[in-house]
């Protein structure tokens, strides 16, 4: 499900026509489709309202303020990894007692913070974090509410950089280990047990780890909830979305999935559901769960125009304004994102093969290599899919480029909800040397 489609011959985003925001606001753009985000949260919270549960969003995915607010008004919890997100959902409006604080590395002043702002849980990585939370929660006479993150040893089969719960990972607690892990949790003045944690890793494209991890843990959810009455079981983010599709399937739908050869079926908020539901029914806890990439991956686009065509002995290179500081995820994991043409092509149009690249100095910016797009020329405009989550969050001022503009769109209303970098922003902050 996404708001993107053609109509009246251009790419829309909902009933807004792209080519009129991208010369509104220049490229790269990010645009973001309301109802898209809000249409998969209420259908995750709709097949899962038999059991008692909690959607955190995971910040991290796409930390806009016009973003966070659309899921704090539904009441969405949030999942978040640094004292600058829960900062972040507090301006938009979110309620930081839904907060979950993940993450390995967290800093004095970011537990000082969490606590002042009484966050639902801390997720503790390390025995060493778990008695420094202790400390700081000491000299402040609180009480941290904790979980600890339990690591599942599942394989999840996503990419290597994003697979987190294998006993390889620097992620969690070994299940072995984690019983005596509460125990001395339990020894300590200022922890509350409050719950237990997992999340074995991203773009999961399959319903069955999600249900063998939540089966590993389930004795030990029982275990926990009779010694120390935990409140909750947070099973993780990591759903994944659809990133290939097939433009030629003549409906005009990108994501109707024709006969293409890269075709894989996504895994569907249906399926997921009635994979886990069963397990967790049983366990009595309250389920939290920390979906980024689910709720905004397909909500996104980046806008970006093609500057030059450069053609080689070898190969035709689209050379577009859109860089890996852009968005980084080909570069980083050769992820796969859908490019189509902002203008629709005629039925039947020719195609050729081609490498989309940016304008920065590295062989590593490219968006698409050896791939078979309809004919762009100069100037056009093209839209790379797909891009809602991971995109603007990890983008970046490599090359001295200003960050991209974001827009969010609700039906026919399009609205700028993060200003283009200029020129003067790069340089803010920073001092000469000394004479
Ligand atoms: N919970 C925890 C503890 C996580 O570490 C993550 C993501 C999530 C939830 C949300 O996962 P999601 O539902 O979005 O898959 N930059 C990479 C993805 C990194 C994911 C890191 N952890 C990418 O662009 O694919």
């Amino acid at each position: 499900m996404h708001g993107f489609h053609y109509q009246e011959g251009r790419l829309h985003c909902e009933e807004v026509d792209l080519e009129q925001v991208a010369q509104e606001h220049g490229t790269p753009l990010y645009v973001y489709s309301a109802g898209t985000v809000l249409g998969h949260y209420r259908r995750l919270a709709s097949a899962l309202s038999e059991i008692d549960h909690l959607i955190c969003y995971a910040v991290k995915a796409n930390s806009n303020r016009a973003i966070l607010q659309l899921l704090a008004r539904e009441g969405a919890g949030f999942d978040i990894v640094s004292g600058g997100e829960l900062y972040r959902v507090i301006a938009a409006g979110g309620d930081p007692r839904l907060c979950t604080f993940a993450g390995v590395g967290k800093s004095r002043e970011e537990i000082e913070y969490a606590l002042e702002q009484g966050v639902f849980s801390f997720n503790v990585e390390s025995e060493a974090e778990l008695a420094y939370i202790n400390r700081i929660a000491a000299a402040r006479d609180a009480q941290a509410p904790i979980a600890l993150r339990v690591n599942p040893d599942v394989e999840a089969g996503s990419h290597k950089y994003v697979s987190t719960g294998r006993s390889e990972n620097k992620f969690g607690i070994a299940l072995e280990r984690i019983a005596a892990v509460y125990e001395s949790a339990a020894g300590l003045s200022h922890i509350r047990i409050r719950g237990v944690q997992m999340h074995i890793g991203s773009q999961i494209t399959e319903a069955q780890p999600f249900a063998e991890a939540i089966g590993k843990l389930a004795p030990v959810v029982r275990d926990l909830r009779a010694r120390y009455g935990i409140e909750f079981l947070s099973i993780g983010g990591g759903m994944g979305i659809t990133y290939e599709a097939w433009f030629a399937s003549g409906s005009g739908d990108w994501w109707s999935g024709g006969g293409n050869a890269r075709e894989h079926k996504p895994l569907t908020i249906g399926a997921y559901a009635e994979a886990i539901l069963p397990p967790l029914r049983v366990l009595g806890v309250r389920v939290l769960l920390e979906p980024g990439r689910l709720l905004v991956g397909n909500a996104g686009v980046l806008l970006t125009r093609v500057r030059y065509i450069k053609e080689t002995g070898q190969k035709k290179f689209l050379i577009v304004d859109a860089g890996m500081n852009d968005l980084i995820r080909p570069a980083l994991y050769q992820s796969y994102h859908e490019i189509v043409p902002v203008r629709q092509p005629a039925d039947g149009a020719a195609g050729e093969t081609v490498d989309v690249v940016g304008p920065v100095c590295e062989s590593g910016d490219f968006f698409a290599q050896d791939r078979e797009l309809p004919t762009l020329s100069e100037g056009e405009l093209a839209a790379i899919m797909s891009a809602g989550a991971y995109g603007f969050v990890m983008a970046s001022n490599y090359n001295s480029r200003p960050l991209p503009a974001e827009v969010l769109v609700r039906g026919e209303r399009a609205t700028l909800v993060r200003e283009r970098q200029t020129y003067e922003d790069l340089v803010r902050g920073e001092r000469g040397a000394e004479p």
